[in-house]
């Protein structure tokens, strides 16, 4: 009897499996609902009688029954990198120039071109045959487990069945693709969202985001997420093109977008890429372009990849989507860095998968020269993810009382008075304390790209700076003070407030990259902060650093070389006596700027821009570039030094180095508290609670207030409270100071010594 149940068992697994297959992914049912039903029935019937059979890759266990609590941080094996953008067919052309001079002479390249989906990225690991975690794709490096909520779509097989005619072994290998929601779906969602009262997404990636972070994976079943899979990796199985490597998931029972073609050559490539995005309209699922891969695995393989993406592959982004509307209204809003922006309200239109309500303007030059007026009819477009911006005004068609703007004397937010600074076009709130000023600093640094403290958003930073609890960085790390109070907001409670906490104490050892970056430093974006936190180690050094004094001088050196050149338009007239006097001079300076640049060039950051420089007769101004993935130009290095050698730079990065928030490069494998979550209970013998907290971030533990299931040790003294208990029910370790101190001391003596959790 029990024989016979278990093959029934796995007989109506495999049938099940095989419908599934049918219906999500081929779209092609064999069976109706009903008899469906039936079979579903059958095996919940028999697994419910049998509990011990049932096992995780069972379909009926694609809707799990607990919340998912916290999403786990997965490193990914094999990073995940992203894409470079390519926006005409010049640049597909320059793409292919550059693959075909980096293979041997005379290779033939093939390419495959793909839709290039917008949703998710998301990460499968198959080992033997069943799912067993699915992550999402994060920075590239470190992204989330998602794969209770990635169970519940249906097209994800659970289970494969690898058929003898499949050549590889496949032990334990990963698939990647894109997570979507088709356009229908969205906005139905929407439908509902607006009938509930509750937000509504702005598109569908959005939502698809917003979902797959959902803790209750029914709620995430019910929204019918859909996935293509474009890539599978795996180590020991050595694919040969990327064709083959679609055809495998296939055969295997992934859903593959069956779009993709195989090109020849570039020009095939083109045309394919026309014709995608001729049929972008007629599909029920968004696109933003294309994604063309050379074919071959083993010419990928030499191409290899820079930075963050491959040199195999490149987006080919489709044309902005334009649509009409009216400019109600123009206001001007103020961001992070203080600086006042104007802002087109329009009349809300919908274009490219989202409803527009706001479009940015920039800057008051960009509203005179295009002359646009409140109550006008005009164009917008959607490029790729960017914000929607105004393209041109229909002048034909302005109504007779379209009303001008003009720029805000005083600041919207805090009425101070606003400051245009030399050289920028920007308006700037000259209020350092502005209210909106200090909330988006906040939320950058909070921001997932900086410190990524979770939960810590737009909403709970505007409440928390309204009520005077944060106004600075620092303020983040004291709201553990404040937790009595804090528990008591409504809405929040302890939960959510404990959880917070701990994020807040986890961000204390992000990467220093990362914190560089969260400083907010104008025009220091996330590659730049990259760049410099790859020279140099400590913020002290970067105060000090040549290399951004040299590029800040290049750019001043280079701007008055470019005036003075006697052979420029506005020397020519000059006498010949005063021509040769600026030779002399000009040539000082060509010298100069050539060995800055020279010295830019030697560590990559800069190029030197060869067709200018050559004639050294006639002397032209010698030119250097930026590399374009450095991010460290002369407005970036001159506001990072000017940051960093203020007096308001120093004493923050002072509180916040007192703090214990990593403002160096750590070696992060020689931190032998790394990863290790303490809580502390009672009086220490010799350490104050600061003390301690500080040994603790410094050996790359993390500090928390509240006793978890996470929870790696509770340092415990005199008068422990009612945490000693919770940990022993929970069976976390408990440990003395001397202990404590014993561990970390250790730390330099023996390096496999660590504590084990
Ligand atoms: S290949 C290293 N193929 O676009 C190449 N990506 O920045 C990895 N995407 O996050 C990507 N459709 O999730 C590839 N057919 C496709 C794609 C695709 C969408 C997403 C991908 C990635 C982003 C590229």
């Amino acid at each position: 009897m029990a024989v016979n149940v278990i093959k029934r068992i796995e007989e109506l697994r495999e049938i099940i499996n095989d419908h599934d297959h049918h219906y999500y992914v081929l779209a092609e049912p064999v069976i109706n609902d009903e008899e469906y039903d039936k079979l579903y029935k059958e095996l919940d019937k028999l697994e419910n009688d049998n509990p011990h059979l049932i096992t995780p890759d069972s379909p009926t266990q694609r809707v799990g029954k607990d919340l998912t609590k916290t999403f786990n941080s997965v490193t990914h094996k094999i990073p995940m990198l992203s894409l470079a953008n390519s926006y005409n067919e010049e640049d597909v052309l320059d793409f292919d120039r550059k693959v075909r001079e980096a293979l041997p002479q005379n290779e033939k390249v093939e390419y495959v071109v793909e839709l290039k989906i917008d949703g998710v990225s998301v990460s499968l690991n198959y080992v033997n045959g069943v799912l067993k975690t699915a992550a999402t794709r994060g920075d590239g490096t470190t992204g989330e487990e998602i794969t209770n909520n990635v169970k519940t779509i249906r097209s994800v097989p659970l289970k494969l069945g690898i058929s003898k005619s499949v050549k590889y072994s496949l032990n334990d290998f990963e698939v990647r693709g894109e997570i979507f929601m088709k356009i229908n779906d969205f906005f139905n969602l929407n439908k509902e969202r607006e009938n509930l009262g509750e937000k509504l997404f702005a598109n569908p990636r959005n939502s698809t985001a917003g979902t797959l972070k959902l803790q209750d994976p029914k709620v995430v079943a019910k929204r019918r997420l859909n996935i293509f899979l474009y890539s599978l990796i795996s180590i020991e199985d050595e694919l040969e093109s990327q064709e083959e490597n679609l055809k495998l998931l296939k055969q295997l029972g992934f859903s593959v977008n069956p779009e993709y073609k195989v090109c020849k050559n570039i020009e095939e490539v083109l045309e394919v890429c026309r014709k995608f995005e001729q049929i972008r309209d007629s599909l029920d699922y968004e696109i933003d372009g294309a994604v063309i891969k050379v074919n071959s695995l083993w010419q990928q393989n030499i191409l290899g990849s820079i930075a963050k993406s491959p040199r195999w592959a490149i987006a080919y982004k489709f044309k902005a989507k334009q649509a009409f509307t009216f400019v109600k209204d123009i206001t001007w809003q103020v961001g992070r860095t203080g600086a006042v922006t104007p802002v087109a309200e329009l009349e809300p239109v919908f274009l490219a998968g989202s409803t527009i309500s706001r479009a940015t303007l920039h800057n008051f030059d960009e509203i005179k020269r295009k002359d646009i007026r409140v109550k006008d009819k005009v164009v917008i477009e959607k490029g790729g993810d960017v914000i929607p911006k105004v393209v041109s005004v229909v002048l034909e068609e302005r109504p007779t009382n379209s009303r001008e703007t003009s720029p805000p004397e005083k600041c919207p937010e805090c009425n101070s008075s606003i400051d245009k600074l030399e050289n920028e076009v920007a308006l700037y709130c000259e209020n350092p304390e502005c209210p909106a000023q200090i909330k988006g600093r906040l939320e950058h640094y909070a921001s997932r790209g900086a410190m990524d403290i979770e939960g810590l958003g737009e909403a709970l930073i505007d409440l928390f700076v309204d009520k005077g609890f944060l106004k600075t960085f620092t303020d983040i790390y004291e709201l553990k003070n404040k937790r009595g109070e804090l528990i008591n907001i409504e809405g929040l409670g302890e939960k959510s407030i404990d959880s917070l906490l701990s994020a807040i104490e986890k961000s204390k050892t992000q990467p220093f990259h990362k914190f560089l970056f969260a400083l907010g430093i104008r025009k220091l974006g996330q590659v730049g902060a990259q760049t410099i936190a790859e020279k140099y180690k400590t913020i002290e050094d970067i105060a000090n650093s040549s290399i951004l004094n040299d590029i800040v001088l290049l750019q001043e050196f280079t701007k008055k070389a470019l005036s003075i050149n006697p052979r420029a338009q506005i020397n020519r007239r000059k006498s010949e006596i005063n021509k040769q006097l600026l030779e002399i001079e000009h040539r000082k300076l060509c010298d100069e700027i050539e060995k800055m640049g020279d010295r830019l060039v030697r560590i990559g950051w800069y190029k030197k821009n060869m067709k200018e420089s050559k004639n050294k007769q006639t002397r032209l101004t010698p030119e250097y570039v930026i590399q374009d993935n450095k991010g460290v130009g002369s407005e970036a290095a001159k506001s990072v030094l000017d940051f960093l050698q203020s007096d308001k730079g120093k004493e923050i990065l002072k509180k916040m180095n007192s703090l214990g928030i990593r403002s160096s490069v750590e070696e992060e494998t020689r931190k032998i508290l790394k990863g290790k979550i303490f809580v502390m209970t009672g009086t220490l013998p010799n350490l104050t609670r600061q003390e301690a907290s500080e040994l603790i971030t410094k050996n790359g533990g993390m500090v928390s207030s509240n006793i978890s299931k996470i929870t790696s040790f509770l340092l415990a003294g005199d008068k422990a409270g009612s945490k000693l208990d919770k940990a022993k029910e929970l069976g976390i370790k408990i440990i003395s100071e001397e202990q404590f101190v014993k561990i970390i001391s250790q730390d330099s003596k023996n390096e496999d010594n660590k504590p084990k959790s």
